[in-house]
């Protein structure tokens, strides 16, 4: 394995019982204290994704709000938020999905993306692939294309074997438990 994938898994701080009893939770804010480690994770995407025409990053509330940026800058692309309800100002398409508990729902400025548009979506972790399917129906539902979804960490409970409705998901390192 190469060891500065080794070193991002290792940065990645678990913290059990968190936010609710029985779940492990992956914690980046360590790796972020750690800015060899950080820009590290940032080259990781950039290699992969610098030359594969892609012209917007959408990036998923909260978590993706870290990385997303990075890499849309790095690669000259537009970057996107895709947030929770009632937080954007404007007009926009809505997916709602299933959590662990509950639901949720994300949200993304119409005119944010259009027709022609290749998009990266990019989220911190994927545990079932709920958040990131409502992510491809949003940018989908807008006309655009869905390149690739990216994770930094990939949980072993998503069933899909990291593939959301056919396409692969790129994800860093495994979820430490
Ligand atoms: C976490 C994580 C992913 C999502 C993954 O976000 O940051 O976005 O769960 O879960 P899934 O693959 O089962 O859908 P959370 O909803 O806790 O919100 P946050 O990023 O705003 O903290
Ligand atoms: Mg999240």
């Amino acid at each position: 394995v190469d060891p500065r994938l080794q070193a991002i898994s290792a940065a990645i701080r678990v913290v059990p019982h968190f936010p609710k009893q029985g779940i492990m939770f992956n914690d980046i804010t360590t790796l972020l204290l750690r800015p060899k480690v950080f820009k590290d994770a940032v080259e990781f995407f950039l290699e992969r994704y610098r030359d594969m025409g892609i012209s917007a990053v959408a990036g998923i509330e909260a978590r993706g709000f870290i990385f997303g940026p990075s890499i849309a800058l790095a690669i000259g692309a537009k970057f996107i938020p895709l947030q929770k309800p009632k937080k954007l100002p404007g007009e926009v398409f809505s997916e709602a999905y299933e959590l662990e508990y509950g639901k949720d729902r994300l949200e993304m400025h119409i005119g944010a993306v259009q027709p022609g548009d290749r998009v990266l979506i990019f989220d911190d972790l994927i545990a079932t692939g709920g958040t990131l399917c409502a992510a491809m129906k949003l940018i989908e539902q807008a006309g655009a294309e869905v390149v690739e979804c990216a994770c930094l960490i990939g949980s072993p409970k998503f069933k899909g074997r990291y593939k959301l409705n056919g396409k692969p998901v790129y994800v860093l390192v495994e979820c430490r438990q």
